[in-house]
């Protein structure tokens, strides 16, 4: 397995991946013009081995001076459970620490895979109002039921 930052020739791949898992509702749809927006945000998960193909990605989200979201977390179905989707989200960690930033927060279904990895749970109503600029395109908007968690680099 080989963990980058993601392409140009990863982006309909991420979009297919991410878009299965926004009809299931476990993560927003993002489309092709937003992904080719912030590429550089992203890291991918590519099976060396398979055609190399992405099997898992993972964006971090610069917010404010010091603070950064972990947003599109997701790992294929056939891969899940092998560590691959914790790699990631380390991976991002590593890049806001190098970019000097203290926090990392996300919103999130699975609140008991990012505990496993430090975060802790707050009230979103503390996260800044910048945050939820992203979430005027969420199809739950304004009722979000999504969890938040920080974690301090
Ligand atoms: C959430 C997701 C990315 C995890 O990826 P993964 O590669 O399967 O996770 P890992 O193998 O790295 O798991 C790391 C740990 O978290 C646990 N874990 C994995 N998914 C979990 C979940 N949904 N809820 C709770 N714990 C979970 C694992 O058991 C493992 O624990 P361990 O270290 O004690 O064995 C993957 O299940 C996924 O893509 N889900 C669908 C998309 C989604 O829900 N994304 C939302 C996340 S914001």
């Amino acid at each position: 397995m080989l963990l980058r930052k993601a392409i140009i020739k990863d982006i309909t791949s991420i979009h297919n991946i991410l878009n299965h898992f926004a009809k299931e509702d476990l993560l927003l749809p993002r489309s092709l013009s937003e992904l080719y927006d912030h590429l550089r945000d992203y890291f991918v998960q590519e099976d060396e081995d398979h055609n190399k193909s992405i099997i898992g990605v993972c964006g971090l989200r610069i917010c404010w001076e010091d603070l950064a979201e972990i947003k599109s977390l997701a790992v294929i179905k056939d891969w899940q459970g092998q560590g691959l989707g914790a790699q990631l989200v380390l991976r991002c960690l590593d890049e806001g620490r190098s970019l000097g930033i203290k926090k990392v927060f996300t919103l999130t279904y699975s609140p008991v895979f990012f505990n496993n990895l430090g975060f802790k749970e707050i009230a979103k109503e503390t996260l800044p109002h910048k945050v939820w600029a992203e979430c005027l395109n969420c199809p739950k908007f304004p009722k979000c039921d999504e969890i938040a968690l920080m974690l301090d680099l």
